[in-house]
């Protein structure tokens, strides 16, 4: 059994990420989809609100599910029996910081492999934080959010 995990803050989930979600779950047997629980960073979205969301853009891609995970992500790996981390590069911009976090991962585990998918190219500008920016402020999300999401960002949004 091949076991990944895609880890992330996903608050909220993109389409960009779901992009690599299906691409990597026609890869792997099994794709875990993993929400870091971080009681440091407020998101706009609780950790259960976002799980939430996640289960509703994967409801049919049968070999993915969602989970939430705390502390290290080599630990959770284990405990999970998955062998890859699979990451989303969208931009030169991003390749310092995930080759800073997989190498850190290699040491922690040297069992556990960083695989890297480059997001397509009409979703490689987007971001979960400009996202809530364009939405806060009434611009349109249409392209950006998968479509079974989008009244509850902007029900979010007008909570605030
Ligand atoms: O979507 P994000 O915020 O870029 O995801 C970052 C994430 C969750 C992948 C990263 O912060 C993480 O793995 N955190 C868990 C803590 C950990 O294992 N740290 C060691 C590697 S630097």
């Amino acid at each position: 059994m091949r076991r990944a995990v895609f880890p992330g803050s996903f608050d909220p989930i993109t389409k960009g990420h779901l992009d690599i979600i299906k691409r990597a779950s026609k890869i792997f047997d099994e794709v875990i989809v993993a929400v870091l629980i971080n009681p440091d960073k407020k998101g706009l979205f609780t950790i259960e609100e976002r799980v939430e969301l996640i289960k509703k853009v994967i409801k049919d891609i049968e070999n993915v599910r969602v989970e939430s995970f705390h502390g290290l992500l080599v630990n959770y790996m284990k405990q999970r029996e998955a062998q890859v981390i699979i990451k989303g590069l969208r931009a030169v911009a991003d390749f310092e910081y995930e080759l800073q976090m997989a190498l850190m991962n290699k040491k922690l585990d040297p069992e556990v492999e960083t695989v890297f998918m480059m997001t397509s190219a009409k979703y490689s500008y987007l971001s979960s934080s400009s996202i809530k920016q364009v939405v806060t402020f009434g611009g349109c999300i249409d392209e950006l959010v998968p479509d079974e999401i989008i009244p509850d960002i902007m029900g979010k949004i007008s909570e605030k």
